[in-house]
């Protein structure tokens, strides 16, 4: 992995310290001003939504990964074992959150530069998707090793 992109080091140390005002704060700036997004962050896979792995906490208590969403493309209705943050750094992405139920409560847009809602206490239920014509570029930290990322973040409700 190549060494962490200067945008994201002090990303990387509120997510270190678990400052969770500071990496919401410093989670918004790389999201309005995404200087660490690169050509292959944007590439997208058909089947579905894709993840780059942009860093790896040594400590393996964090990963910082960007999305790439391609138009129609969207997440299983999901809960979370770990926190979690994210934002949009390119196109429209929509969430919807459920209740308990699983009857959608509200759903959400978030454009270029916003934050998601977010989900520190694993109580958030929601479905992420690009509902656009656009491909999306979303940036998410995950309290997980990198080793647990594919099977460790979502509690699945519904595929
Ligand atoms: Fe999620």
């Amino acid at each position: 992995m190549n060494p962490i992109h200067p945008a994201l080091a002090r990303l990387a140390r509120a997510a270190e310290h678990q400052d969770f005002a500071e990496l919401e704060e410093t989670l918004h700036v790389a999201l309005r001003k995404p200087t660490w997004l690169r050509p292959e962050h944007r590439v997208g896979d058909p089947k579905a939504y894709m993840r780059h792995l942009l860093y790896i906490d040594p400590k393996d208590a964090f990963v910082i990964t960007a999305i790439t969403w391609l138009p129609g493309q969207v997440s299983a209705v999901h809960g979370h074992h770990v926190w979690c943050l994210y934002g949009v750094a390119e196109g429209e992405l929509t969430e919807d959150q459920f209740d308990p139920d699983l009857a959608v409560k509200h759903t959400l847009v978030y454009r270029p530069g916003d934050l998601a809602e977010r989900d520190l206490e694993q109580k958030m239920i929601h479905r992420v998707a690009n509902r656009g014509r656009t491909r999306v570029v979303s940036l998410h930290l995950y309290g997980i090793a990198a080793d647990h990322l594919t099977t460790g973040i979502n509690r699945v409700y519904r595929a």
